[in-house]
């Protein structure tokens, strides 16, 4: 089968490696992250390229340490788009991304205020930035606070570089001599998770990124789709063509027997992605609008030669900027 890995363990044993699908996926333990020294750092990127993401338990990681450590990875992303119209970050880094369902005071949001119906679009599988023009690399996602176990709040992979290798040979024949390039909208996928939220957002009216939609993943020099929910349209296509491509492409990616569940066990918690060969999706669960779950996640840059896709290398990212157009996202202060 395409994709299959061979369990072979780690070469430079620093890590114990524990698959957990047979195409993607790792747990592994064995070193200090606060401490890890450049030859095991190596290693672990030799395994993320292998596996896509990997879980790491109980790492110690604080805000300052998690920061540190992901910037082994490369530069990285900022938060300062999302914090227009005065909001403030929760905490002192502004590479922490808030992805936990907290409020200022540190209660559980209700699940129909204003920032609930703005996370729902990451209930989707999608990669992080992939609207913006230098898409992401790594995302690194770390738990500070969960929810008891058994209410849900679990983070879903799936493999779209095996998505690609298993594609039917016209299908996959079709984009290899096409050359599709996506357009990435975050306006779009937030409308798409709360449609009547987001009645009066046109995500046509802001500025759109484009990504080629299927390209070699470098790291590991397989080919990769690039997906997920911020993905609007494909360029040059009909809307019925773009859009019946989309869902087909993303319906395979997405099968049952491509992903897999991740349940978070621990503070201290952290899954390292790759957002070149995975996609993700925040699972929803009982906990919601009841527990705080307080997850916080730094985003790298890409490095690679198709980091900027078909965009301008300019520094602008899209943010969520309602431009006065829509009073429900006024009302989310971004
Ligand atoms: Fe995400």
């Amino acid at each position: 089968m395409p994709g299959l890995l061979s369990q072979s363990q780690d070469p430079g044993g620093f890590f114990q490696v524990k698959g957990l699908h047979p195409t993607f996926g790792a747990e592994v333990h064995g070193v200090d992250l606060a401490t890890i020294s450049d030859e095991a750092f190596a290693e672990l990127l030799t395994l993320m390229a292998k596996y896509g993401f990997l879980v790491l338990r109980d790492t110690g990681l604080d805000d300052t340490t998690h920061v540190e450590f992901s910037r082994r990875f490369g530069e990285l992303d900022d938060i300062r788009p999302y914090m227009t119209g005065g909001r403030k970050p929760r905490y002192e880094y502004y590479e922490l991304f808030d992805a936990g369902n907290v409020d200022a005071d540190g209660k559980p949001l209700a699940v129909d205020s204003p920032r609930s119906h703005y996370g729902k679009g990451n209930g989707f599988f999608h990669v992080d930035s992939s609207f913006n023009p230098r898409r992401a690399s790594y995302s690194l996602l770390r738990a500070c606070r969960l929810p008891p176990p058994g209410t849900g709040g679990n983070t879903d992979f799936a493999d779209s570089r095996t998505a690609f290798d298993t594609l039917p040979d016209e299908l996959k024949q079709r984009l290899l001599d096409n050359h599709y390039a996506g357009c990435h909208s975050l306006h779009a996928s937030r409308k798409r998770g709360s449609p009547e939220f987001f009645a009066d957002l046109k995500p046509e009216d802001f500025p759109m990124h484009r990504h080629a939609l299927v390209q070699v993943h470098e790291s590991s020099d397989r080919m990769n789709l690039y997906i997920g929910a911020h993905l609007h349209h494909i360029n040059g296509l009909s809307d019925t063509e773009s859009w019946q491509l989309i869902w087909a492409l993303t319906g395979w990616a997405t099968r049952p027997e491509n992903t897999v569940s991740v349940e978070w066990e621990n503070e201290g918690d952290l899954i390292i992605w790759d957002n070149r060969a995975v996609l993700h999706r925040a699972a929803g669960g009982s906990y919601e609008g009841k527990y705080a779950r307080d997850l916080r996640r730094t985003t790298v840059h890409d490095a690679s030669s198709t980091a900027w896709g078909l965009n301008e290398q300019v520094d602008t990212r899209p943010g969520f900027n309602s431009n006065g157009k829509s009073q429900t996202a006024r009302a989310l202060g971004v």
